[in-house]
């Protein structure tokens, strides 16, 4: 039976792998404890490691892993920017789940935008205060509006499908079209001529704080920001000082750069906060969602389907399903 070393374990992973791993024949250890280079060699006596967004998959882990016999990562996720892949590479084979419900993030972001501009955060709260106030709730007809799209790939093109439904009018950006009923531009102009920007690219070297002080000023006065990607594609500075000058009128975040030690737990009691997500907490016109986009029962229940799927082609001796395949970085 193949046992699997499954790090970050929560609740909701657990009800889903458990339904699924009996079908496929394995064994799940879960340990609440991220991956790390420190907690790798609990992967001792397993076959293979299951990891997740925030795990630290730098080249101590690996070497780590491979010491101990692991030749397999399995995220269960579609980004895999936390894995040193110069470390990795000839070491580990490392498989992904590149789909398993673009509706779930698609909706959320659409669920925080219409969030934020309706000020529906603010009104829970106000109507349990048995306050019925309206004033300061004003928002705006999405209806017309302009939204641009940073990445057209399966979630971007939902996204655009939804703002479709709203009548609204879609730019997007991608140095790699794919949707031939979009109107493609190029991210200066995207970014001069929306009133929204939703953030549906991964993560890479070379659009780390995509969203910064520069391409900030090329924005509309009071642009709205959505960000279910990945935290690092906006500098916080930048858009704190943005939003700090009205410049940004709102901000949707299901991602922060610096969520690694804080998003997915429990940090009430924390008094030692993240200053920056601090501020941006502190803020009317912002809200933050702790990397939930994905949560869904259909996604997660793909998520464990495809994740086990993927384990069984490499230990099957089968062509290995949703392998990262990578060139040599330099
Ligand atoms: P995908 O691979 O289907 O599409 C990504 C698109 O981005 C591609 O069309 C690609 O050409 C484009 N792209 C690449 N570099 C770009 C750049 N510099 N600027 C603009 N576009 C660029 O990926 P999918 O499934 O649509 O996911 C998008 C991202 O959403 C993932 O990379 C991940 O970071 C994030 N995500 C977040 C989740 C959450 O729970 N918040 C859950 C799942 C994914």
């Amino acid at each position: 039976m193949i046992k699997i070393a499954f790090f970050d374990a929560k609740p909701y992973d657990k009800i889903w792998f458990d339904k699924c791993s009996d079908r496929f024949d394995m064994k799940i250890k879960y340990y609440d404890s991220k991956l790390t280079d420190d907690t790798a060699y609990m992967a001792k006596d397993c076959d293979a490691v299951c990891a997740f967004v925030n795990d630290t998959i730098n080249k101590d882990t690996i070497l780590t892993l491979e010491k101990i016999g692991i030749k397999l990562i399995a995220m269960r996720c579609a980004g895999y920017n936390n894995i040193d892949l110069k470390a990795a590479y000839g070491k580990m084979h490392i498989v992904r789940v590149p789909a398993y419900s673009p509706y779930a993030v698609a909706e959320h972001g659409i669920g925080m935008l219409l969030c934020l501009n309706r000020k529906l955060h603010k009104a829970y709260i106000r109507t349990r205060d048995y306050n019925f106030s309206l004033n300061g709730m004003t928002g705006f007809d999405l209806f017309g509006k302009t939204v641009g799209i940073v990445g057209t790939g399966k979630i971007g093109r939902v996204f655009a499908d939804i703002c479709r439904g709203f009548g609204m009018k879609i730019i997007a950006y991608d140095p790699y079209p794919s949707d031939e009923r979009l109107e493609y531009v190029d991210f200066d102009y995207l970014c001069r001529n929306s009133d929204i920007i939703s953030l549906h690219c991964p993560l890479t070297r070379e659009n780390t704080h995509l969203v910064n002080k520069n391409s900030i000023e090329k924005m509309k006065d009071g642009v709205c920001i959505i960000n279910t990607s990945r935290g690092a594609l906006i500098d916080s500075d930048a858009l704190i000082d943005g939003l700090k000058s009205g410049k940004i009128g709102n901000a949707a975040l299901d991602v922060y750069e610096e969520e690694g030690d804080v998003f997915f737990e429990d940090m009430s009691e924390e008094v030692d906060r993240d200053e920056k997500l601090a501020i941006l907490l502190s803020m009317p016109n912002v809200i933050i969602t702790s990397h939930q986009a994905f949560l869904t029962n259909e996604a997660l229940e793909n998520i464990a389907e495809i994740t086990l799927d993927n384990i069984k082609s490499y230990f099957d001796g089968e062509k290995i399903k949703n392998e990262i395949f990578y060139k040599m970085p330099t």
